[in-house]
């Protein structure tokens, strides 16, 4: 018997190749936008896995339709997508997709807080509305300095180090952070970082970033207090996830000159974007959710979420598992075998050993 994979949305094709020629049966839903719940529900019926992109929801009522499922593979770093702990008590392992796209999500990131603060879209729209004449000392997109201004990175997960490293080294910039933990010693050398609470950072930074992911507790982590806390002259940036800043109270600070500006790649209700950031021309950068999109990065990401299948069907220990230490209810005893090898039954695929290597490999 061979395993059913569910491909929810258009992903690179080696990565389908690699699924397919692990034997599993892959059955791709091909568009280039999330199914209707009911079309991924009929899809996920004997499935044994599923590939999904950070626009799928996938809840708790469709964890329990898919009674067979075994892992989720989410083509993303970000994973609040996914009700991670229905998926826990369900058996099914979820992983994820970090690493392979640190670097070019803190290049973005760079990218969007020079673009805000050089005004680099207001200046190119400039020149192409015919309006650059003559050179003047003081331009209408005179900006703000980068080099040696201090940045605060909310959150100094890998993409924030990533960050930390470009801003210290690349533009001389003082770093400060707050997470939940200190750095370790050599980092903060590295970085010459300084940990500081969430509302001193605010207070102290020429420009604040954010890289906490998506939880209940960071929801709206920027706030209107939060907002207020920081110089007239800081910008926002935010390449992780919208809903940590409360929009409307963004929109508000932006208006009212509370804030000077925000780099945004991403929004509360994607692709929806607050219609008060849209009319907001001045240092505002707006990006349509593009962190990790270059071609090598997001290759390679679905090409990490289909090893991942293939080594949990196989039983293989996976690297990004989400939730690890779950254990197989007994309504699960899998019909199909495989599992990742913590509670839930192992079994070869076809072609491959119970180790992942193919039939005769060593
Ligand atoms: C992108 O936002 C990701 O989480 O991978």
């Amino acid at each position: 018997m061979s395993y059913r994979v569910v491909v929810s949305q258009n992903i690179h094709p080696d990565a389908v190749g690699v699924l397919r020629s692990a034997g599993l049966e892959v059955v791709e839903l091909g568009a280039s936008a999330p199914a209707p719940r009911h079309v991924l529900e009929r899809a996920l019926v004997n499935a044994d896995a599923l590939v999904c992109l950070l626009t799928d929801r996938v809840d708790a009522g469709i964890l329990s339709v898919a009674s067979t499922l075994r892992v989720v593979a989410n083509v993303a770093a970000g994973h609040d997508n996914i009700d991670v702990a229905a998926a826990k008590r369900a058996g099914v392992a979820v992983t994820n997709t970090p690493d392979v796209l640190t670097a070019a999500t803190a290049d973005l990131t760079m990218a969007l807080l020079l673009a805000v603060a050089r005004r680099v879209p207001e200046g190119d729209a400039h020149v192409r509305a015919g309006l650059y004449t003559e050179w003047t000392l003081e331009p209408p997109q005179t900006g703000l300095d980068v080099s040696g201004a201090a940045i605060g990175i909310v959150g100094l997960g890998r993409i924030g180090q990533a960050v930390a490293r470009r801003a210290a080294r690349g533009f001389d910039m003082p770093v400060v952070y707050a997470a939940r933990r200190p750095a370790p010693a050599g980092l903060e050398r590295e970085f010459g970082a300084r940990r500081l609470p969430v509302d001193e950072l605010l207070e102290t930074s020429d420009f604040v970033t954010l890289h906490v992911p998506l939880t209940p507790q960071t929801r709206h982590l920027i706030d209107a207090a939060a907002l207020a806390r920081m110089k007239p002259t800081a910008v926002l940036v935010n390449t992780s996830r919208g809903a940590l800043v409360d929009e409307a109270a963004l929109v508000r600070a932006l208006r009212d000159g509370v804030i000077a500006g925000a780099g945004l790649d991403v929004y509360e209700d994607e692709p929806r974007v607050h219609p008060g950031l849209l009319e907001q021309h001045r240092q505002v950068v707006l990006l349509p959710h593009i962190g990790s999109a270059t071609r090598r990065t997001r290759r390679a990401m679905a090409m990490f979420a289909a090893t991942s299948v293939v080594d949990v069907l196989v039983g293989r220990s996976t690297a990004h598992v989400v939730n690890p230490l779950f254990s197989a209810p007994a309504s699960r005893p899998g019909p199909r075998g495989g599992g990742t090898g913590e509670g839930v039954r192992q079994a070869a695929l076809p072609g491959l050993d119970r180790h992942g290597k193919r039939h005769g490999q060593r």
